[in-house]
């Protein structure tokens, strides 16, 4: 076999079999095949497409590449949650503590910040001393003695992915439904899990910004993860907007905490409490998704989420004391408001901008070794739908260098579209749910 013919083949829109798949990806992860041929060969996929049996060949190759995790000494079922990514979704800190509480396993491996997308562990590297490095030794102590762990990607898991993720990344072939679900499939079924939620993102903040292209990504999730046994639902959920009030890393773990303490912005709250829920019930924890929304509640509302989440920080050697003082996480030194420049209502955002916005003061990632500054933020005052006056403030920016603040504040007031009525129509956080 010669990958130059399998290149040839995706070209001319053919099939490869399982084999010739594999021949492609065992090869590339060992390195016997070069970058500029599996560069090729992922353009070809991307302008091509993968049929079915392609895709499910690409996810079990990637999967197979490296260790699939096995958790069967700890007691009950193993349940994870996945978000295709958006600005302030920062769900993870909180669901994960409330599905633990409730007592599910949650061996959850996450990603870092993704183009204008914040990434759990960076959330997570916002707390002073948390380490997301575990080793898969490490990982199975803190599952064991707390029943939540969120580490990163380690060389055992899906190490296919890595490698082909970081040539897609550098090549322009991220945005392919095929390869974005072989990619994120392939490390959930590696964790060991038995159940998973997929929070699949859509609107102007989202990877997909199309409905019908944030269905197709699910379906072909769900599809995927039923095929390997476990039960998925996914959840297509509203990115047109910020989630909850906050982005920026230190910033949004204060939403958390205050979620949960029983407080924090509603849609954050909502979206929340019916993703625990739908992980209790798949988890069979509860009977229905409506019970497990009640254990997901009362997991709040008698403390014991916000108790886990301190036992899982500091078994991963963060500082538990951020959650009683939130003011040991790091904090911008100004604050900087930006002004409407006309009054009416809030009629859409450009929210994928506000994602750039904070990268460009140093709150993500504008090239992978860039730095995090964990204090830059930005404070949403206002939701499509809302009034706002001339010179009123639509965001607060929280940042330590004034470099690109001009810059970055014109991107945000930009980004808010304001207009003399409010939009008719209020679209639901939550739109459709599929493989219920
Ligand atoms: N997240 C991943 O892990 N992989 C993709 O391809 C896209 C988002």
């Amino acid at each position: 076999m010669r990958a130059v013919d399998l290149i040839r083949k995706k070209r001319d829109s053919g099939e490869l079999s399982r084999e010739e798949i594999n021949f492609l990806v065992s090869g590339y992860t060992r390195g016997e095949i070069p970058d500029y041929q599996m560069a090729a060969w992922l353009m070809a996929v991307w302008i091509r497409g993968l049929n079915r049996a392609e895709l499910a060949a690409l996810t079990e190759v990637m999967l197979y590449s490296g260790e699939v995790l096995d958790h069967s000494e700890i007691p009950g079922k193993k349940v994870d949650k996945h978000s295709t990514g958006g600005i302030g979704d920062k769900t993870s800190l909180i669901l994960a503590p409330i599905v633990a509480a409730g007592g599910l396993t949650v061996p959850m491996i996450s990603g870092r910040g993704l183009g204008h997308t914040g990434g759990t562990l960076d959330k997570l590297e916002a707390i002073p001393g948390f380490n997301v490095n575990l080793s898969l030794e490490e990982f199975r102590r803190v599952l064991r003695e707390c029943g939540m762990g969120l580490i990163g990607q380690t060389a055992e898991i899906a190490p296919a992915d890595k490698k082909i993720y970081a040539l897609r990344d550098a090549t322009s072939t991220v945005e392919n439904i095929g390869l974005i679900c072989a990619s994120i499939m392939s490390k959930k079924l590696a964790e060991g899990i038995d159940a998973l939620v997929l929070d699949v993102k859509t609107g102007s903040g989202a990877f997909m910004k199309k409905e019908e292209d944030s269905v197709r990504l699910a379906e072909v999730m769900v599809e995927t993860g039923k095929r390997m046994g476990k039960k998925v639902v996914a959840l297509i959920t509203d990115m047109d907007q910020p989630l909850g009030r906050m982005a920026g890393h230190s910033n949004e773990v204060v939403e958390c905490i205050d979620v949960l303490n029983g407080g924090g912005p509603a849609d954050l709250r909502e979206l929340s409490l019916e993703l625990s829920a739908w992980m209790f019930y798949l988890g069979e924890k509860t009977k229905s998704v409506a019970e497990g929304r009640l254990l997901a509640e009362s997991m709040i509302a008698n403390g014991q989420a916000k108790e886990k989440f301190r036992q899982g920080i500091r078994l991963q050697g963060g500082d538990p004391r951020v959650i009683d003082e939130p003011q040991r996480l790091s904090q911008a030194r100004h604050r900087a408001d930006v002004p409407s420049l006309a009054a009416g209502f809030i009629t859409r955002t450009d929210c994928e901008q506000f994602g750039i916005a904070l990268a460009m003061l140093g709150g993500g990632r504008e090239k992978k070794e860039d730095k995090i500054d964990h204090a830059v933020g930005l404070e949403f005052h206002k939701r499509i739908g809302d009034r706002v006056e001339k010179g009123e403030s639509l965001a607060t920016i929280h940042y330590n260098s004034g470099a690109k603040l001009a810059e970055a504040s014109s991107l945000i007031s930009a980004s808010y579209h304001v207009g003399e009525s409010a939009p008719r129509e209020k679209r639901p956080l939550i739109r459709r749910i599929l493989g219920a």
